[in-house]
């Protein structure tokens, strides 16, 4: 009945959403504000007859509108759009990654790339982080690989790496293989690695509208590389999905580009709750990493992750904690509201002393 891939198949498992009662979710990274305005009006001004019709299979429009956000150097050639960053991240395991050699990637990173590594049967070979939890660019290069990739910041850590950083890994690295960046979190302040694409033709940045964006429901991703990569991963695209982004999302994405000041301006809100949140729990006793992205990954000596999630969860917030060696200890919190974070500060306070 089934063919004999599926039974190896190991799926991604996301942040839980339960129905029993509503909680505050800071399990998966979202944005808890609303998205600009001016997604509102499109949304609401949209003609629900353009259904009738398939979209643009290139989504021009909506490329020329992100290229314009990213700066002068980016051309609508450099954007290729999917449906959420997960799906673009899917094209670009199969355009880049080989089998001759394994990709490399750090030991605690985004979970989906081993789980894309199994899908396409690409081996893999996990580079340890260095003592602090930051990317050790020197473990990254250490192997043999078919390609390298990483998130910046670093999911679950927060960490971000310096451009120097990333730039040393490509200036050691051959350029025939890919070296992706996943720059999920860099709006929250990390550094982006887009000035670098114009010396480096196999960098691949990868991006999401899903975070800093509040975007997570409407699944918009785009990967910016030079013109030929693009080229490459469309023919992969139109070789499994012709239409990944559909007549509404190109729309409102187009509409969110048109007003990237907002989104500015609530990302910087959400970098001072973050840091205000992380200077809050610290003065409580944990060791709480320096986080650049939309989460802060902590612990509290002495208590298990899953005892912080299960005492989050009973005062109805949701946290990630991950049962995985090295980093059990710890959780994932989402940035949300100042007020979310009171409330969750307020369950936490006290617990363990
Ligand atoms: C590092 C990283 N990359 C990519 C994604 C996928 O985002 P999406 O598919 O919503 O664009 C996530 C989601 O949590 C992530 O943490």
């Amino acid at each position: 009945m089934f063919a004999k891939r599926f039974s190896e198949l190991r799926p991604y498992v996301p942040g839980e959403q339960p129905k029993d009662r509503a909680y505050v979710k800071l399990n998966a990274n979202e944005n808890p504000y609303p998205p600009a305005p001016a997604v509102q009006r499109a949304i609401r001004d949209f003609d629900a007859s353009a259904l009738r019709l398939y979209p643009d299979p290139d989504a021009r429009e909506l490329r020329r509108a992100i290229a314009s956000t990213l700066g002068d150097e980016v051309t609508e050639e450099m954007v290729f759009v999917g449906n959420g960053s997960d799906e673009v991240l899917s094209f670009v395991f199969y355009t880049f990654f080989d089998d001759d050699a394994p990709l490399v990637f750090p030991e605690h990173t985004y979970s989906f790339y081993p789980v894309y590594a199994g899908y396409y049967d690409i081996p893999v070979s996990r580079a340890p982080l260095a003592p602090d939890y930051s990317v050790d660019v020197d473990a990254l290069l250490a192997k043999k690989s078919s390609g390298i990739i990483f998130a910046n910041p670093n999911a679950p850590t927060g960490i971000s790496l310096p451009l120097a950083e990333v730039r040393r890994l490509l200036d050691s690295y051959p350029r025939d293989r890919a070296v992706v960046v996943d720059e999920a979190y860099v709006d929250f302040g990390g550094e982006t690695a887009i000035p670098l694409l114009r010396e480096y033709g196999n960098l691949v940045i990868v991006r999401t509208f899903s975070k800093s964006y509040c975007f997570a429901g409407a699944r918009l991703g785009y990967i910016v590389a030079n013109p030929d990569l693009i080229r490459a991963v469309f023919t992969t695209k139109n070789s499994f999905n012709h239409f990944p982004v559909d007549v509404l999302t190109q729309r409102i994405g187009i509409a969110a580009c048109s007003e990237a000041g907002y989104y500015t301006e609530i990302n910087s809100r959400i970098a001072r709750t973050r840091d205000s949140f992380a200077a809050s729990l610290s003065g409580e006793g944990w060791k709480v990493l320096p986080s650049r992205a939309n989460f802060v990954f902590a612990r509290k000596p002495g208590v298990s992750g899953r005892a912080v999630y299960e005492r989050a969860k009973a005062a109805g917030i949701l946290v990630r904690h991950f049962d995985q060696p090295g980093i059990s200890d710890f959780v994932r919190i989402s940035i949300g509201t100042d007020d979310d974070m009171r409330r969750l500060l307020e369950a936490l306070k006290g617990a363990w002393s």
